[in-house]
Formats: C-alpha cells, structure tokens, sequence
C-alpha cells in the first residue's frame, strides 16, 4: 500500500492543540482544569463585530467575495495600518485570508522555492517551523539567549544565515517570551536583512498587548526595510475572534500578487460575512482592545505578585502578550513538569522546549482564562515548585 506523504506525517499536531486535547479529555472524565494552555482570550467578540456579521448575513454576503478580500476591509486595513503603525501601503498591498495563519503560510510559500532555508527566532511560536516545512523551505532555528532575554542580535543571526537563506520571520511581541523588539533589534534585523538580500515576515499579531511603556513597532514602517517586508496580522487576539478565521497579510505587490495565487487554488478566501465583522472591528469603537490590554496587564501583575510573595518562581514581567513565560525548577525537565501539573494538580500550560531548545527550563502560561481561575493555578504553580524544590534540596543534603 503507498504510504501518504512523509512530510505530513512527521508534523504531528501543535503541542498547544495537543495539550488542549488532553485537558479537555480530563475535563470529560470529571476532573477540574485550569486551562492556561491555549492562546484564546476567554472575552467574548464584542457585540457590534457581531452585529456586524448578521447583518452582513440577512443582507447576503453569503457567497464568494473577491480572492483578496472585500474592497471595504481592505480599505480599513489600509487605513489601520497607516493610522497604528505608520505604514503606508496601497489597497493592492492587502490581501485578507481565513485567519493569521493562513496569511502566514500564503506569505511564507510565496517567498520560498524547494531547498531554501527560512530562519526562526526560538524560542518561536510552534506553528513557524511545520509551516514552513508545508511551505516546501527547511526551518532554521536560532536559538536566542536565554541568558540575555531573548535578544536579537546581529552576530546569533549572522551564523545562521547561508546561501540559501531566503526570509527571517519574526514575531514581536513575541509568543511565547513575551518580548517586545526594540527600535535597535528591527534595526539589526533590518540591516541585515537588507546586505544579505532577504525578505522579514513579520509576525504582529499581539501588537495591542504591550505593557510598562513598551512599544510595538512594525520594522514595514522604516523606509529603509519596507520594501522586503510582509507584514501579517488579524484579528484573532485583539478582538478576541479565533473562531471567525480572519486575518490579512501587508506587503510588496509583486509578493501579494503571489499569495493570492495560492489562496485562490485553496481556501479561495475568508468567509464573506466575516469581512464585514472585520470592517467594524477596525472602524469601531478601540476601546475594547484598550479593555482587553488593561485586563491582561492586570492579570500578569496577579500572578507576578503571587509569585514574588512565595520567592518559588521566577519569572520576568512579559513586555507583551498575554503569556508568561516563567523558569521551572532544575530537578525535572519543563515537559515532566507541565505533565505533574496537569495530571496532579489540574493545571494545564506549555512545557517551554516545545517552542525550541532555548525555551527548555520554562513554562509558556496563557493569561486567557477567568481570574479567579488563573489566582488559583498560580497558587497551584509555587506551591508544586516550592514542594519540588524542597524536595531537591532534601535529597542533595542526605547525599
Ligand atoms: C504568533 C502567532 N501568530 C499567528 C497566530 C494565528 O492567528 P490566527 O488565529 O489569526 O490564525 C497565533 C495564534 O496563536 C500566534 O500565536
């Protein structure tokens, strides 16, 4: 019997999906879980997205829209990105896709040819480097500092970029570290982006959730990098619709012309009604996204304080985001002990080596659940690290 693809099956599924799965199979057979796993904010789609969407419905936007979207999201997306982020593009810049995601892979595989490498910035959002394998091009992983806060810096990037190096992606604020990328980081990448002749994807999603005066800036609004910078973002997380599938990518024509190819031979588009949601999503009122931020600010602080009382976890204040990204005790691997929290204790989050190996010795927690919920998983997380590290401190005394 021919075996299907070989590529496929080395994917497997995302270990946050995966860990979802798990805990909602603990949910069904009775136990209570905290689920701080995913990265899908527990706030609902605000009513006037909504309204947006059913009215789109009842008048009949229930057929195909243009491959690259509705003129009036694209119009809004232009507007948003020129008002936000000081980009300038024109409509012919813009194609909206059935979520980030897609965006992403349309952006990635109209870049990449067969053999050429794309470099990721671990520890990285798990969906980069399967996509880019989809995408036909080899991931290459570079393994920031840890010790250095996951700084970019030129010389990592510098040994990691090759012949057949096409395109850096980056992701700022970044999922999972929390990190903002400063002024100076997009410089470095920019510029070497720029002598080495290399395209930046750019990731934006969670540009709205950035804490303590940081501040997101989108490396397609410095002149000097713009012209080999596709920008991709949606609305998944700002305004907390994950399950509409909408996004869009930004970029130069001739490679938007290109993903548009590939989305018209498979998805064809987002869904019509969706774009009418979108429309009001970026013309309407913002001050759900400001609600939105102050409501994770408030609740990273939570736990940071939970945790600086205790002293039993060590963690930096995410710059952005809606996770934490704290260190695990050193007497078990970051994966045994997201397992002890999930099976013993009812607390579900992501080991940090499933992002890359940088990313081991850490936990990624998702701020997206209820607060009283994530108070009581962070009390569950020092209580579980005290007792592990009270117990190492035991065994290294009687040895
Ligand atoms: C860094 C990053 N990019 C993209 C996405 C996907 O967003 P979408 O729901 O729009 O596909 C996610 C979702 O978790 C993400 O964390």
């Amino acid at each position: 019997m021919a075996k299907p693809s070989a590529v496929v099956a080395g994917l497997g599924f995302p270990a946050t999906v995966a860990l979802s799965e798990v805990a909602a199979g603990l949910v069904a057979s009775g136990k209570r879980v905290i689920a701080l796993a995913s990265g899908d904010p527990d706030l609902p789609t605000p009513p006037h997205i909504v309204e947006a969407a059913v009215r789109a419905v009842r008048a009949g936007a229930t057929h195909y829209p243009p491959i690259r979207g509705t003129g009036p999201l694209r119009e809004a997306i232009v507007d948003k990105l020129a008002r936000e982020n000081g980009v300038c593009v024109s409509i012919e810049q813009i194609m909206v896709a059935p979520g980030a995601k897609s965006a992403l892979f349309s952006a990635v595989r109209a870049l990449v040819d067969p053999g050429d490498d794309v470099l990721i910035l671990d520890p990285s959002w798990v969906t980069y480097a399967p996509l880019v394998e989809l995408a036909g091009a080899n991931p290459v992983r570079v393994q920031l500092d840890a010790n250095r806060d996951y700084l970019i810096d030129r010389e990592t990037l510098e040994r990691h970029i090759g012949n057949r190096t096409k395109a850096i992606l980056l992701n700022s604020p970044c999922n999972p570290t929390g990190r903002v990328a400063t002024r100076d980081e997009l410089e470095t990448l920019g510029s070497l982006a720029n002598e080495r002749d290399l395209w930046v994807v750019s990731d934006e999603i969670y540009e709205h959730f950035v804490f303590d005066g940081a501040t997101h800036c989108s490396i397609a609004a410095d002149a000097r990098y713009s012209s080999r910078v596709v920008v991709v973002n949606g609305f998944s997380k700002s305004y907390a619709m994950t399950g509409w599938r909408l996004g869009w990518l930004s970029g130069p024509e001739e490679v938007v012309e290109l993903a548009s190819r590939i989305q018209a031979q498979t998805v064809t588009s987002a869904a019509t009604f969706t774009m009418a949601a979108g429309v009001a999503a970026l013309t309407g009122p913002q001050d759900v996204v400001a609600q939105a931020r102050a409501l994770y600010r408030a609740r990273r602080d939570l736990v940071l304080e939970k945790w600086l009382s205790t002293g039993s976890v060590r963690c930096a204040a995410s710059e952005g985001t809606f996770y934490l990204f704290p260190h695990t005790p050193a007497c078990l691997s970051d994966v045994e002990i997201a397992s002890t929290l999930l099976v013993d204790h009812g607390v579900a989050c992501v080991p940090g080596s499933v992002f890359g190996d940088c990313g081991s010795g850490r936990l990624r927690i998702s701020l997206t659940a209820p607060t009283d919920e994530i108070e009581d998983a962070a009390r569950v997380i020092a209580m579980t690290f005290a007792a592990m590290e009270g117990s190492r401190n035991l065994r290294s005394r009687a040895t």
